[in-house]
C-alpha cells in the first residue's frame, strides 16, 4: 500500500483536527497532564503555514491515516542552536505497522535539516511502551528525564 506524505493543507484540516484529538484522548489515556491543545479546523488553519512549523499529513487511498507536528525553535545563547522537536505523531489504529510513522519522521527530519536545525528531540511519557519501541527503531535515545511532583493541592 503506497503512503504519501506532504504537508497538510485546507482540504486536510477535518480529517487533521479529528486525528489530533484522538492522539490527545490517547495521551490523557496513558497519563498525560498536558492540556488539550486546539483540535478544530478553524484554528489549526491558523497554525499551518508558520515558520519552523511543519504539520504534515500521510496518505494513504486519499485518506489521511496518520500526521506529525514538529517545530525548529532558536534558543538564543552566545551558543544559539537551532532546536527542532517532534510534538505530536500518530497513525490510526488500522494503518500501524506499516511504516507509516517511520515515513513520516523521515520527512520531518528533512524539513528539520532546511531548517539549519542542529538537535532533535521529543517528549514520549514514561509509560508509552508502543512509542518507547518507535523511538528506539527510528534512531532516537533517552538524554534527559522530566521528574514531576503530582500536586497535592
Ligand atoms: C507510535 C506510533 C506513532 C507508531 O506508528 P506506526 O505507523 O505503527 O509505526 P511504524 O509502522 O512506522 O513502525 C516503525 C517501527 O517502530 C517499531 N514499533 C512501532 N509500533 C510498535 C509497537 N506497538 N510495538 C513495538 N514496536 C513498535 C517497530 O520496530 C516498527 O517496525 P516494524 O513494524 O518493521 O517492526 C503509533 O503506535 C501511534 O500512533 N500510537 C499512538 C500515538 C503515540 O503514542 N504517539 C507517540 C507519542 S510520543
Amino acid at each position: 500500500m503506497i503512503t504519501q506524505v506532504s504537508a497538510a493543507g485546507q482540504e486536510h484540516l477535518d480529517a487533521l483536527a479529528a486525528l489530533r484529538l484522538s492522539f490527545w484522548q490517547d495521551q490523557a489515556a496513558k497519563g498525560s497532564r498536558e492540556p488539550t491543545p486546539a483540535c478544530n479546523a478553524e484554528e489549526l488553519a491558523s497554525l499551518l503555514g508558520r515558520r519552523r512549523t511543519h504539520w504534515l499529513v500521510a496518505m494513504r487511498d486519499n485518506k489521511v491515516v496518520g500526521y506529525l507536528f514538529g517545530q525548529t525553535k532558536i534558543v538564543p545563547g552566545e551558543q544559539a542552536q537551532k532546536i527542532s522537536s517532534i510534538e505530536e505523531v500518530m497513525t490510526v489504529p488500522a494503518a500501524r505497522r506499516g511504516g507509516v510513522a517511520r515515513l513520516l519522521v523521515d520527512t520531518a527530519l528533512e524539513c528539520f535539516a532546511r531548517d539549519g536545525s542542529d538537535r532533535t528531540q521529543l517528549r514520549v511519557l514514561w509509560d508509552n511502551a508502543e512509542a518507547g519501541s518507535f523511538w528506539r527503531d527510528v534512531g532516537f535515545a533517552p538524554y534527559l528525564t522530566t521528574l514531576e511532583r503530582e500536586s497535592t493541592a
